[in-house]
Order: structure tokens, then sequence, then C-alpha cells
């Protein structure tokens, strides 16, 4: 295992095999949980590898918004400029909103009572500049808190809303159904996560929408101050993107974001599976 700057790891040789066994679905965890931000490079993967890599961790997660390109892997959602008639989409169309949607600082589906453990994303085509993903270690933006920050955010309560975050999308998007809406309530979940390990992470991002029992606007403010503090640079990984890479993040204790690429003309297609969790936020 190689070191990230300034944290994650590359798993050097991965052979996605190794995670079929027991022992193999184990130690994956146990980098994932430690260093939260897992590299692999040159993999040539099948929908069904992804999956089964993914299922090593535990159940996978169908998204609030199907993606029917992979008709026969519901788990499989493509985030793509590339539409299923291989054209690449307008800017102004829901697929290119949704994505757009993915430039802001967030954590997979913790819109969600239980939100996910992890992301695994395989890159299939790559632009042939821009595109990053950066991610954001929520561990170390804790720690860098001093003890009156942490003792003012330690004991708040966070509401997570889809519809919130999905309608702050930048673009029209067709307003929710109330199928829709009773499919996928808010949730609250501690601002202040604490893990297995005894290490504390900040939890919010783009589908956090506001403080429990404060004005929301004040909540709102608060958030995305602490959003701008917690992801400074020096906490920041950038991952640049070559075909074959397959990048797994630990949802719980990192926050992400796609940087901006020429949309419009660079195709650029990663296929994600999305590992379910087990518990309650703590
Ligand atoms: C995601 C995501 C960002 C990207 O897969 O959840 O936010 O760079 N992706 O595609
Ligand atoms: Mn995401």
């Amino acid at each position: 295992m190689k070191p990230l700057t300034p944290f994650g790891a590359e798993l050097v040789g991965f052979d996605p095999a190794q995670v079929a066994s027991v022992a193999g679905a184990a130690s994956l965890l146990k980098a994932l949980t430690d260093h939260a931000v897992l590299v692999a490079r040159e993999l040539e993967l099948s929908g069904a590898e992804l999956i089964a890599i993914g299922r090593a961790l535990g159940e996978l997660e169908i998204l609030p918004e199907p993606d029917k390109r992979n008709p026969d892997h519901p788990e499989i959602f493509d985030l793509t400029n590339v539409r299923s008639d291989g054209q690449i989409v307008d800017f102004d169309e829901p697929q290119a909103v949704f994505l757009r949607g993915t430039e802001r600082w967030h954590t997979d589906s913790s819109f969600r009572e239980i939100p996910c453990l992890s992301t695994m994303l395989y890159a299939v085509e790559v632009p042939q500049t821009k595109g990053e993903t950066q991610f954001a270690d929520m561990r170390a933006a804790w720690d860098a808190l001093d003890v009156e920050a942490q003792a003012r955010l330690e004991s708040l309560k966070v509401v997570h809303s889809y519809e919130f975050s999905r309608g702050n999308n930048p673009g029209e998007l067709e307003p929710w159904t109330d199928e829709e809406r009773a499919k996928y309530p808010p949730a609250t979940h501690p601002l202040v996560r604490t893990h297995a390990d005894g290490r504390r992470s900040l939890y919010l991002g783009g589908h956090a929408s506001h403080i429990e029992a404060r004005p929301i606007d004040e909540g709102r403010e608060l958030l995305a101050a602490i959003v701008d503090e917690a992801t400074v640079a020096e906490r920041v990984y950038e991952h640049r993107w070559a075909a074959g890479d397959l990048v797994m993040w630990d949802n719980r204790s990192t926050l992400h974001r796609l940087r901006p690429y020429d949309i419009a003309n660079q195709r650029r297609v990663m296929r994600r599976v999305t590992v379910a969790g087990t518990e309650r936020v703590t």
C-alpha cells in the first residue's frame, strides 16, 4: 500500500479476486476505514466484477434516480455526460444538471436514515484534461478545530434531504412527486460522528439542508462556513483519473466533489456502485 497525499492509499497490484475471500474483504474494509480513500489502477472490470468488489463490503444501494444504462445491473449507476444514444448530453438536460450537482462538496446518500458506507467509482472514459475528483478528510477537519469550536458543534443535529439537494442542482429538474417524497423523507444525523476506532469527524455536505431546532437560514450559513473551512487544500486529495482507475472512498469520514470539465465536448463515463451502511449514524 502506497500512501497518497495528504491522505488516502494506493493499492498497488490490487487483484479484484482477492476481495472474494472473507479475509480479503476484511482487509479491504480495514484499509478503507483507515485511509478513507483507496485507489487501484489499470483494471479492466466488467459490471459483474465491479459489483462483486462492492458486495465484498456489503449490500449495494439503488440510487433514487435509477440509471437505465445497465439494465442487467440496477446496482450500477453511470455518472456520465454521454447519453444512452452515445451522444454527449445538452447542458440543460436532467442528466447534465444532475452531474453538475456533484460539483458541490457532498457525501453520498446522507439523506438516508442509514447512509452508505462506501462508493466505488470505476473510470471507463475520462476527459483529456480536468474532471478530477477531490476528497476532503473530515476526521482531519474535526481534529483541526479548537476545543471551543468542537464544543459548539458537538451536540448539533443536521437534517439531510435529497429533495433539498436536488432542488439546489444548477438547473431545472421535474418537481418531485408525492410518491418520491414519501420514499425519501429527510433524515437527521449528528453533525459530529464517532467512529469505531474512537476518531471523530464532521458529517455534512450537499444533502445537509439545515440544523435541527435552529432557524433554517442561520443553519445553512453555519453549515456552509464549516464546509469551507473543512475543505481547505491541505486536507484535500485530488484524484486525476486515467481509464481503468477504481477509487473507493469511505463516505462516513470524507466529502468529495467533481471538478468541472468540458462537459459539452469531452466524454466522461464513470461507473459506480454504492455499498450500503448497516447502522445509524452516531
Ligand atoms: C459520485 C460522485 C464525482 C465524480 O460518484 O458519487 O460524486 O467525480 N462522483 O464523478
Ligand atoms: Mn457523490
